[in-house]
């Protein structure tokens, strides 16, 4: 198994282009299921997630071509996907892949709304919580789905076609929001969401949906209001930049010290986190497209934050704003609301030499002079980046085990730190 190493303490200086988003790459990826037709997704970050969700979607029949260009590591150009689902030729997720990637559930509502009926696994827990699925369900029941769980899987039909309604979300969830826009594009008349999620790859899946030939109004708000068409067009739509990505290289730059712009991604995708950096003393610069994270010399000052669905501070980057406050030069507190167990990173930053304290879902964390480095590992994504952090900051040599978790979430992340001046290496095998 692959293992990251880092030699700490160099400053951050130069660029970082930033790649695609994930988490709106993936759900556009799963639109392709609505139409016949050809749906070319510009910008897709070349990650383990997309690879494997792709895997997932030629099992149903959609076919890949790709042209990609990578002119290098400063103008780093995602790939063009130019996906074609002429046929679903099997409406059967199985346990074997979506097992492997929550997202991967987001099938449910497409394939349901194009072919009448579907049997998706269920996607089973996760290392942050226990993340159930029930939102996605009423939303789909709400669109006249019938739907029962048989042996692990979610069996869902709709013999005359899914009919718009009303959905009104008890809880804001990204996953059950794209399930049922996704879905309503093929439902028959208007669908409401109501208490939609707002996160930003929502809106980007619904400006695709829209080039695709829906009428959606509320882009961007929590009430969308959709009217769903008999056959959906092919479309050219390119993802939106990488918010987490973003922050988790502001937050490394805040926590090195240094100089680094970051290009081809917005401030309003991320404000909320780039204003409490600035408050952590970091300097923030932005034009249209690009940011640049400076700290010079100045103090890491104590900022609490509390995970908030968006425009709040995204729970996808509480890990990397822990890593940073470890070095902080007072106390701050981190409250998780979204998922109850996505603290996996505190033991983990406890080996380096931070000093935190948990109490539920509230992380209290004591700047310490320095952190030093030591073997570590993680168990999921974000808190796996989190070390990446932590090593930077840390003096001497800091190993990260289980590096795949990595890989499914950042494009390149060593060649981005590296032509920064970070001593960041991949050693491969076990
Ligand atoms: C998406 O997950 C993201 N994944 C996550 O990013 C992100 O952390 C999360 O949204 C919150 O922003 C992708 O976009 C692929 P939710 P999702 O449904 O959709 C509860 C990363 O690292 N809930 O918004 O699964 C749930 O348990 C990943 O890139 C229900 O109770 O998150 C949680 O407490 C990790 N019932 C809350 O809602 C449901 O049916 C929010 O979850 C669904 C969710």
């Amino acid at each position: 198994m692959d293992r990251i190493k880092i030699i700490g303490g160099s400053r951050l200086s130069g660029q970082i282009p930033i790649s695609g988003a994930k988490n709106a790459a993936l759900p556009l990826l799963i639109a392709s299921l609505l139409t016949d037709d050809r749906l070319t997704l510009k910008n897709v970050p070349n990650l383990a997630d997309v690879n494997l969700l792709m895997r997932i979607l030629r099992n149903h029949g959609v076919d890949l071509a790709v042209d990609g260009k990578r002119p290098g590591p400063k103008q780093h150009i995602g790939e063009t996907f130019h996906l074609t689902a002429r046929d679903i030729v099997d409406t059967t997720a199985p346990y074997e892949l979506v097992s492997r990637m929550r997202a991967s559930f987001w099938v449910l509502g497409p394939i349901l709304a194009r072919m009448h009926q579907t049997r998706v696994s269920l996607p089973g827990g996760c290392a942050i919580g226990t993340r159930p699925v029930d939102l996605h369900l009423e939303g789909l029941k709400a669109l006249g789905a019938d739907i029962e769980i048989e042996n692990g899987y979610v069996v869902a039909k709709a013999p005359g076609g899914l009919v718009g309604n009303k959905v009104v979300f008890p809880k804001v969830s990204v996953g059950a929001t794209h399930n049922v826009l996704l879905a309503a594009a093929l439902a028959k008349g208007e669908t409401v969401i109501e208490n939609a999620a707002r996160e930003p790859e929502i809106g980007d899946v619904a400006e695709c949906l829209v080039k695709m030939g829906v009428e959606i109004e509320g882009i961007g708000s929590s009430t969308l209001r959709i009217q769903g068409r008999d056959r959906l067009e092919g479309a050219v739509h390119t993802v939106l930049p990488d918010r987490i990505e973003t922050g988790t290289f502001a937050m490394a730059v805040a926590a090195t010290g240094g100089d680094v712009t970051l290009t081809g991604t917005r401030a309003d995708l991320l404000q909320n986190a780039l204003d409490t950096l600035a408050k952590t003393g970091a300097e923030i610069t932005t034009t249209p497209s690009s940011i640049k994270v400076t700290r010079n010399g100045a103090d890491i000052l104590p900022v609490s934050v509390e995970t908030q669905p968006f425009p709040g501070f995204p729970t996808d980057l509480q890990a990397q704003f822990m890593a940073l406050m470890t070095r902080a030069t007072g106390t701050s507190v981190i409250r998780e609301t979204i998922f109850e167990n996505r603290f996996m990173h505190v033991q983990e930053l406890v080996r380096l030499g931070a000093e935190i304290s948990m109490h539920g879902d509230t992380a209290t964390i004591s700047g310490v002079g320095a952190l030093h480095g030591a073997q570590v590992m993680a168990t999921d994504l974000r808190a796996s980046v989190s070390l990446v952090i932590a090593g930077l900051m840390a003096d001497g040599e800091t190993t990260i085990n289980r590096v795949y978790h990595l890989d499914r979430g950042f494009e390149q992340l060593e060649q981005k730190l590296t032509a920064c001046g970070a001593k960041i290496e991949r050693v491969t095998g076990d």
